[in-house]
């Protein structure tokens, strides 16, 4: 992006909406519940609930105003502080290329699930087998992932970014009535559900192990779009008199309250439907597609509340694939002089094969695993806990340590306005945000190369 054309948010709201559109998607729908139910209900909620309002807030902040403050993208904006730091730009441009083809395959299963409400076969996909079914056929996930794909790309090539954030913005409040409507319908209505709430609210010690906090810590980066350069971006587009404070704070409880709903809507579900048994509760990334259909068999009216409910999902994870894949086309633009329109088509083929590779990961690949995961696993444990905790190491150390954080404090001070967090915030950034970082990198490192099990 060119500095001299880059334009800025209208105002407070302008900023904090874009940024919670690109937030929020299928990792608070999709991923925050299955893994609230595999890694310990109410502990991992806590944990998670706990780094978001110290360590997810630090980051945010930085990233906000590394891009602020310097203008620029992720990929210039490290360097320019310190050439030193270059290559974290160029690290944390790796991620979104990594998240945003397997990202899109989830997207295409929301899509099967669309298309089949709206056909009325929701009874049909309400059978425990369906789902396994579909992901094993070689070629029904592949044709939705290209379409989720292919849309993405066209809204990205045509440059309509804009009208599908206006749909997003009716669709997202309905999105949380839906969900809401869809919880207090199972815990109230299912026997067993009330359990599963105690579960997820109620924190029980015994269920806590280190990959809690691994997971909690990879989720908190997926969720919130950080360390993979997109809030330096965001960033470099707000204006001076916005607070850099406030706005992570409005951000941050946006994405936390949507995935908490998105929890307290299936982990009660499962429990309803299975007792809380411990396989059931540990199914991962299927689990909402497979809890949901039940529920929406059950319910008066379920069919038309299924399809409604997949189309707001699908625009929601719309709005996320399209800011991921803005990002990789805007760093191919200026990083190798490309045009957008063969820049979109490069990132479009990219996303295709690797996407590509986790559809078939689960059929005619199924045999294939790297370090005994799928592919689909890999590249989300991958980008999630091992390349972002290293984008955030770093960050943490360039402005913990070389830039002081005066100088984000400085920029979020901008314009008069009082950084009230600013104790906690250099605390976390010098000292406990980088000591914790390698903790958790050092476990899923050891956990990924199955020296220990944690
Ligand atoms: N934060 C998004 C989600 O929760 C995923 C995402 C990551 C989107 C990075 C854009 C950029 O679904």
């Amino acid at each position: 992006m060119n500095d001299k054309k880059r334009s800025s948010f209208t105002g407070k709201i302008g900023f904090v909406l874009a940024a919670a559109g690109s937030a929020v998607g299928l990792g608070n729908i999709w991923r925050f519940p299955y893994l609230a139910a595999k890694y310990g209900g109410g502990i991992f909620l806590l944990v998670y609930i706990l780094l978001a309002v110290t360590f997810g807030f630090s980051l945010m902040v930085t990233e906000i105003a590394v891009g602020r403050k310097t203008g620029v993208s992720a990929i210039e904006a490290f360097g320019r502080l310190d050439k030193r730091f270059t290559f974290v730009g160029y690290l944390a441009s790796v991620v979104p290329i990594i998240i945003l083809p397997y990202y899109s395959v989830i997207g295409g299963w929301v899509v099967k699930y669309l298309v089949g409400f709206a056909a009325g076969q929701g009874s049909a996909m309400a059978d425990d087998a369906f789902f396994g079914q579909y992901l094993s056929s070689a070629a029904e996930p592949v044709i939705w992932f290209l379409l989720f794909i292919g849309v993405t790309a066209a809204v990205v090539m045509l440059g309509v970014e804009k009208g599908i954030e206006k749909v997003s913005k009716i669709m997202m409040p309905i999105l949380i009535v839906l969900i809401l409507v869809i919880a207090v319908y199972t815990i109230v209505s299912m026997d067993g559900a009330l359990d599963g709430v105690v579960y997820y609210i109620k924190p029980d010690l015994s269920h806590f192990s280190v990959m809690t906090v691994v997971a909690a810590m990879g989720q908190l980066f997926y969720s919130m779009s950080l360390a993979m350069g997109i809030m330096v971006t965001f960033g470099s587009y707000m204006k001076k008199d916005i607070s850099i404070e406030g706005s992570t704070h409005q951000i941050e409880i946006f994405d936390t309250g949507i995935a908490f709903l998105a929890g307290l809507m299936i982990i009660p579900a499962v429990f309803a439907f299975s007792g809380g048994d411990a396989s059931a509760l540990g199914k991962g990334p299927g689990l909402m597609f497979v809890t949901l259909p039940k529920v929406f068999d059950t319910m008066p009216g379920g069919t038309l509340i299924g399809a409604a409910f997949f189309i707001m999902v699908l625009f929601a994870a719309l709005t996320s694939s399209i800011s991921l894949m803005e990002t990789i086309v805007s760093i191919f633009c200026d990083k190798l002089n490309m045009k957008r329109i063969p820049a979109c088509l490069i990132v479009f083929g990219i996303s295709v094969a690797l996407g590509l590779l986790s559809c078939f990961g689960y059929s005619i690949l199924s045999d294939v695993t790297v370090f005994g995961m799928q592919f689909l696993d890999f590249f989300d444990f991958f980008s999630n806990s091992i390349l972002m905790p290293v984008v955030a190491f770093a960050t943490c150390i360039l402005v913990g340590c070389v830039l002081t954080p005066g100088a984000v404090i400085g920029e979020a001070e901008e314009n008069g306005k009082h950084f009230r967090q600013k104790k906690l915030y250099s605390v976390m950034i010098r000292y406990i945000a980088p000591v914790f970082i390698v903790l958790i990198l050092l476990s899923s490192i050891l956990d990924f190369f199955g020296v220990v099990k944690i």
